[in-house]
């Protein structure tokens, strides 16, 4: 069998230790860096320390697909351990994106646009090619490899309308002994014909694709409603009835975006309160439900959002780039409903979810509030998986859960080397700032290219 240090690039390669490599069935290696994760959600706007487990130069011990533990820098593990001393880096839990369509992939960064004159001119056409299986299959692998080079190794993702495409994402993510949340989306109205499944096809495809993928490894399948306005209400309660009839399948779909999009709802479904009602009212809000946006919600709809157990994705690159609107962080606190981060690709514009962050930071910052690093990187790993229901195995480096691991560079690039310098006191006559000043300018600089290794499951991502 291959040990660790064969598979890494040269870079890494030459920070292993001069230790002999051990072949064993069961691969056992350790990553010396700064550990950052959390143990419970800091207080929203805190920069204090509660919730927040640093421990600089420290050994993260990985036995397997698993995390065995965590030893302080001067106590070496043993000799049967693979040692691979990244002193001077940040070593955090791979990042979830609770929100993103692989497809778009092909029109991320297209111009001039809001939402559904966006969805027309250029998510609808590309959306198309996605009937191909070869299509299917190298737009999944592209995807997916691109999200593990950006640090994110669970996503909750939008394929096509198109079976092929959802099996392509989970047959590809298993390959790569990735955790996925995915389903075959579903829409039957106010679509290019080319786009739109019909209700009893797509009942029996969902339930073939949940038979065969759901549950399987660390596949999990999403009953997948794109949004209200494309499918009918037939359609919308043969997801409800999916979602019922399933056991811990996942729910997603989009709600509250843009203003225009809000008004069209309104008239599609004149018996409901609001935008979110006509999900609810389909038995589709519940603990595993993921809403991307939420942005023109009123406080009722929070409380359904409160009371329900569900989640919004909130997707900031993408609400700036289609000029959608600021989501209101305040409320879903003061509410108290679950948030977490999303890249929104290709709405959103990086996949990044630094950059993300640093969106997020921004449009609270525009509504007169301010996002803690502590809240936005809790939110983004640990909090993420404890609304998905996962934390027993991600989002974190507590012992026994899954080795999805990040190794980050603390700075790339002269400015931010300066910064982070000046943060860690490195500076003559400049006093060494707080943990949370440190980790806030690395997410405000910081993004993939700050990315040094990703391991999945213990295994090393092999860059695509
Ligand atoms: N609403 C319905 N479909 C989409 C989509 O593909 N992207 C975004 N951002 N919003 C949507
Ligand atoms: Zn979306």
């Amino acid at each position: 069998m291959r040990c660790l240090g064969a598979t890494l690039p040269k870079s890494l390669n030459s920070q292993v230790s001069g230790r002999a490599a051990i072949d064993t069935e069961r691969m056992k290696f350790a990553l010396r860096a700064d550990l950052l994760d959390f143990t419970h959600a800091p207080a929203w706007g805190s920069t204090e320390l509660d919730g927040v487990r640093f421990r600089p130069d420290h050994w993260l011990m990985v036995d397997g697909k698993r995390i065995a533990g965590a030893l302080p820098g001067s106590q070496t593990p043993g000799p049967d351990w693979q040692l691979h001393d990244h002193r001077g880096r940040l070593l955090m839990p791979g990042f979830i994106d609770t929100h993103v369509h692989s497809p778009q992939l092909d029109v991320i960064a297209s111009y001039g646009t809001g939402l559904l004159d966006w969805l027309n001119k250029y998510t609808f056409p590309a959306e198309q090619r996605y009937a191909d299986p070869q299509v299917a299959h190298e737009g999944a692998a592209l995807f997916l490899d691109a999200l593990l080079d950006h640090g994110t190794t669970l996503a909750v993702v939008f394929p096509t309308v198109h079976k092929v495409a959802a099996v392509a994402l989970f047959e590809t993510a298993a390959q790569r002994g990735m955790a996925l949340v995915t389903g075959k989306v579903l829409m039957d109205r106010n679509a290019p014909p080319a786009l739109m499944d019909e209700v009893a096809q797509a009942e029996l495809d969902c339930e073939d694709l949940i038979q065969r993928y759901h549950a399987r490894g660390r596949n999990r399948y999403a009953v997948t409603v794109r949004f209200a306005a494309t499918s009918s209400r037939e359609q919308l309660a043969m997801a409800g009835t999916l979602c019922r009839r399933h056991a811990g399948v996942y729910m997603q779909t989009h709600v509250a975006e843009n203003a225009d999009e809000v008004r069209w709802i309104a008239q599609l479904f004149p018996e409901a309160r609001s935008y979110l009602d006509v999900y609810h009212r389909h038995g589709l809000l519940y603990e595993r439900a993921v809403l991307a946006h939420g942005i023109w919600l009123d406080n009722a709809d929070r409380a359904v959002l409160r009371d329900t157990g569900t989640q919004i994705a909130h997707s900031p690159t993408s609400n700036l780039f289609l000029g959608s609107g600021l989501f209101d962080w305040q409320a879903a606190v003061d509410t108290p409903h679950r948030v977490t981060l999303a890249s929104d690709v290709g709405g959103g514009t990086s996949l990044s979810m630094q950059r993300t962050i640093a969106e997020a930071y921004k449009v609270q910052a525009l509504r007169g509030t301010r996002l803690s690093a502590w809240t936005a990187l809790y939110t983004a790993t640990r909090g993420a998986a404890e609304a998905l229901g996962l934390a027993h195995e991600i989002g974190h480096l507590d012992t026994g859960t899954q080795a999805d691991l990040v190794l980050w560079e603390w700075a790339q690039g002269k400015v931010a080397q300066n910064r982070d310098d000046i943060a860690r006191g490195a500076v003559p006559g400049l006093q060494m700032q707080d943990l949370h000043a440190r980790v806030f300018a690395w997410l405000m600089l910081a993004d993939e290219r700050n990315r040094v290794g990703t391991w999945v499951a213990g295994r090393w991502h092999k860059a695509a």
